[in-house]
């Protein structure tokens, strides 16, 4: 066993660019005052979303759904192994923490669409209680997942956290990813930035920013008379 790459670099930027997005946004959540900001890092969050279910299909090895949504059995198999107090070792993610990262992303999508559709005024008031509820959900499913990840940690002896960050893992060579896919990554990173700066700037359209423009034109009246 060795050190060896098990994360590319665009999982690892999605990883901690999603948890520091959905905490912005939980944060800004109930003040009109932040709104704007809440809505930003929401598209934000959307939008690292809808990039790691496209890396799930064509991503390195172990960023692939294929590598670790697993059936049933392996799922059983593995918590059985847990329980006995000798857990199966996993370069990627394990088999219980594999449906964990559906979970996330299924509960990271109905939050962001219904948060889009609550900020168009589509779907009235359950949409608002709906939007409500699956951050709610989220922010308990994520409470989980930090639990099991220190518990794993711990259990394997393996720093998981630190591995989010540096991408590396114990494992055998044969079994390490190539590359770390640096120039997804790097797109990733500048898309991220390029749309927190517009952002910043009020460039984006009404659909996405409609408070800060509504905000600026009662500031300007004639801007928007044209
Ligand atoms: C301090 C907070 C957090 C820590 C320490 C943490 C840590 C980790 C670690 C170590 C993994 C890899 C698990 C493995 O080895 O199988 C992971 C995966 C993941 N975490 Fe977190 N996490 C945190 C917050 C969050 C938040 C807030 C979210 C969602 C909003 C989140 C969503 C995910 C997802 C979707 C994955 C799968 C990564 C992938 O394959 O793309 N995490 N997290």
């Amino acid at each position: 066993m060795q050190r060896i790459l098990v994360w590319d670099l665009p999982t690892r930027l999605f990883h901690w660019l999603l948890a520091a997005s959905f905490a912005g946004a939980w944060l800004t959540a109930e003040s009109e005052r932040w709104r704007d900001v809440h809505v930003v890092l929401g598209y934000t969050f959307a939008g690292l979303i809808a990039f790691r279910l496209l890396w799930g299909l064509v991503g390195s090895r172990y960023a692939r759904f294929s590598s670790f949504v697993k059936g049933p059995a392996a799922v059983a198999a593995y918590l059985r192994s847990l329980l006995g107090g000798s857990p199966e070792h996993h370069v990627g993610h394990n088999p219980a923490g594999g449906w964990a990262v559906v979970a996330l992303l299924a509960l990271g999508t109905a939050t962001a669409l219904s948060g889009f559709m609550t900020y168009n005024d589509l779907g009235g008031h359950f949409m608002e209680e709906l939007h409500e509820a699956a951050a709610g959900a989220m922010l308990a499913l994520v409470l989980v997942h930090i639990a099991a990840v220190v518990l794993s940690s711990l259990l394997h002896r393996e720093n998981l956290v630190l591995a989010m960050i540096t991408g590396h893992k114990r494992g055998l060579l044969p079994q390490a990813i190539r590359r770390p896919r640096w120039i997804a990554g790097t797109a990733l990173a500048a898309a991220v930035v390029a749309f927190l700066s517009a952002a910043y700037q009020g460039a984006l359209p009404d659909v996405v920013q409609a408070s800060a423009h509504a905000e600026r034109s009662a500031h300007h009246p004639h801007d928007d008379d044209d």
